[in-house]
């Protein structure tokens, strides 16, 4: 019994150490696409968009919208909109670092499961 807790306990810590030391996310971001997440939550982008599938359903998933449409295309729909989707008159400051904060998100991979293939083992791997 004192074995298995102490086996609890020395699980307990390294797994706790090992968590407390991965790097942070957020820190591995660039000081500018961390300035564009900022801007991507105040605008609300996600109450109509997703990112990895999650949030909004009334514009498309913009995961990989900066590989697939570029930084022009990004800047000119949110500044211009559409009859479907509001203009923001964002400042140029802004309009850089949201850009920059959906280049990193797209670096971090690819969200569109219909792009995947899922192999025998049940891992997927991009067609
Ligand atoms: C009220 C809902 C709504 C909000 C809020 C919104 N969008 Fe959109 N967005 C849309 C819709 C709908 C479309 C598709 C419009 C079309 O094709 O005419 C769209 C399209 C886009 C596209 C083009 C995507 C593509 O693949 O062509 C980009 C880029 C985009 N939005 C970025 C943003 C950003 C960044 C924000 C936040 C600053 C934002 N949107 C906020 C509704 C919204």
């Amino acid at each position: 019994m004192k074995i298995f807790a102490g086996c609890l306990i020395v699980s307990f810590s390294v797994y706790s150490a090992v968590i407390y030391w991965l790097p942070n996310t957020e820190a591995a971001m660039l000081p500018k696409a961390v300035a564009g997440k900022m801007v991507w939550q105040q605008k609300n982008c996600v109450a109509c968009h997703q990112i990895y599938g999650l949030g909004g359903f009334l514009g498309p998933d913009l995961t990989n919208v900066y590989s697939g449409k570029g930084p022009d295309y990004i800047k000119a729909f949110v500044q211009a909109g559409t009859i479907t989707m509001p203009a923001f008159n964002l400042t140029d400051e802004e309009l850089e670092n949201l850009t920059s904060f959906l280049q990193q998100v797209d670096a971090s991979g690819y969200s569109d499961p219909r792009k995947h293939k899922i192999n025998f083992d049940g891992t997927i791997e991009r067609k």
